[in-house]
């Protein structure tokens, strides 16, 4: 007997990144390929607390089944957090998901069609592509400049099911979209008919200054928005959400439901009961200055270190820098003399829909301390500097 697998599962990559990790995690090596935050910053006490508190008082509820939509009292508290960022947020359209990594595939499965084009950033998340690629679509990158993907190129991806857009500290650039890019590229969306899917993980670590409103504000029902716990309470929770305009919502929920019935009931009354406490505003402004001493320490050891014809700008958020190398040289090729000299990175090639640019590399600056940054940084520079 012989599987037969449908053509989807062709679709289906390992993650090159997932695959780094495991070399990466040798002991030794400092790791700056990691997507993760750090566990440093997990709110271990106030979860602990809240676990005790759900299970004294809603045992029989938080351990049951539960509806597809999500927690009703975390629905409300999503609803009221995105109206603050000037979306129009009723709790009835927004989606608990698990992690806003199923935002996405739910996405594709309810948009896209075998042979669909959906606009992406380029680079862009690999995890949405991956995301979305067993979908079938054909992906359409988007030209870009240093302030992001230029409006025009939007309004020529006119046909698209819709645009994968990340405004707030990209991953994997760290690039922040400013406010009149961002309004450019609403109206050249609206203008040309294309949806919206706006992904924003990482908005709320920023270190100079708020981000600008969100693209959604101005899109409104030509918009799905993704939200996630993960970058500010921690990502094992597998806790997101997604705000849909009315007319995708149920499809949505029913995509929702075949998946995974709903996302876990603890997870999100444990979640809901740590935000009711007020701590968030307080615990998230610690990780900003954590990251922020870290981001600082990278941007000082890369200027201290780096050869010239290396480039990167520093990011005013999130967890990247972003490298460029002469064209000449392969970062995917120079790994294994990273890690041989004890340090790790992503190659940038991956994130690019339609491949290339392999002098790109992406370094996180999150997980490790501003000491072994700089001990990282140095030893990356004399790679790169003997190749
Ligand atoms: C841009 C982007 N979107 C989505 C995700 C998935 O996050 P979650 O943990 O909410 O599934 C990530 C994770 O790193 C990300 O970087």
């Amino acid at each position: 007997m012989t599987w037969t697998m449908a053509r989807r599962a062709e679709r289906l990559n390992p993650s090159t990144i997932r695959e780094l990790l495991k070399l990466t995690e040798r002991p030794g090596i400092i790791s700056l390929a990691g997507g993760l935050p750090s566990a440093d910053t997990f709110p271990v006490a106030a979860l602990r607390q809240a676990c005790d508190e759900v299970l004294a008082q809603h045992p029989r509820e938080a351990l049951q089944y539960a509806a597809s939509e999500g927690f009703g009292p975390l629905r409300d508290w999503v609803a009221a957090e995105l109206e603050a960022q000037g979306l129009l947020a009723d709790p009835g359209r927004v989606l608990i998901t698990s992690g806003s990594q199923q935002g996405l595939d739910l996405v594709g499965k309810v948009l896209l069609d075998p042979g669909s084009a959906v606009a992406v950033e380029s680079p862009t998340y690999l995890g949405a592509l991956q995301a979305f690629a067993p979908y079938e679509p054909t992906f359409h990158a988007l030209e870009g400049d240093d302030e992001g993907p230029l409006p025009a190129a939007l309004a020529a991806a006119k046909g698209s099911r819709f645009a994968y857009l990340l405004p707030n500290f990209q991953n994997p650039t760290g690039r922040c979209l400013g406010a009149a890019r961002r309004e450019a590229l609403a109206d050249a969306a609206l203008a040309a008919g294309v949806p919206v899917v706006e992904d924003n993980p990482y908005g709320e670590l920023w270190y100079d200054a708020p981000p600008p409103p969100p693209l959604a504000a101005r899109l409104g029902g030509q918009s799905v928005y993704l939200g996630s716990f993960s970058k500010v309470l921690a990502p094992g929770l597998r806790l997101g959400y997604l705000l849909a305009p009315a007319a995708l919502y149920p499809k949505l929920l029913q995509a929702k439901q075949a998946a995974d019935l709903h996302t876990p009931t603890f997870n999100q009354r444990l979640v809901h009961r740590v935000l009711a406490t007020g701590m968030l505003p307080a615990h998230v402004a610690a990780t900003r200055e954590r990251y922020r001493a870290q981001r600082d320490a990278m941007a000082a050891a890369l200027s201290a270190h780096m050869p010239a014809g290396v480039h990167w700008q520093v990011p005013s958020g999130g967890m990247f820098f972003w490298l460029t190398l002469p064209p000449a040289l392969d970062a995917a090729a120079l790994l294994p003399r990273a890690v041989e000299a004890g340090v790790a990175f992503v190659p940038g090639g991956t994130f690019f829909p339609q491949g290339g640019h392999a002098n790109t590399l992406r370094l996180s600056f999150v997980t490790v301390p501003p000491a072994r940054i700089a001990e990282g940084i140095a030893a990356l520079a004399g790679v790169l500097r003997g190749a």
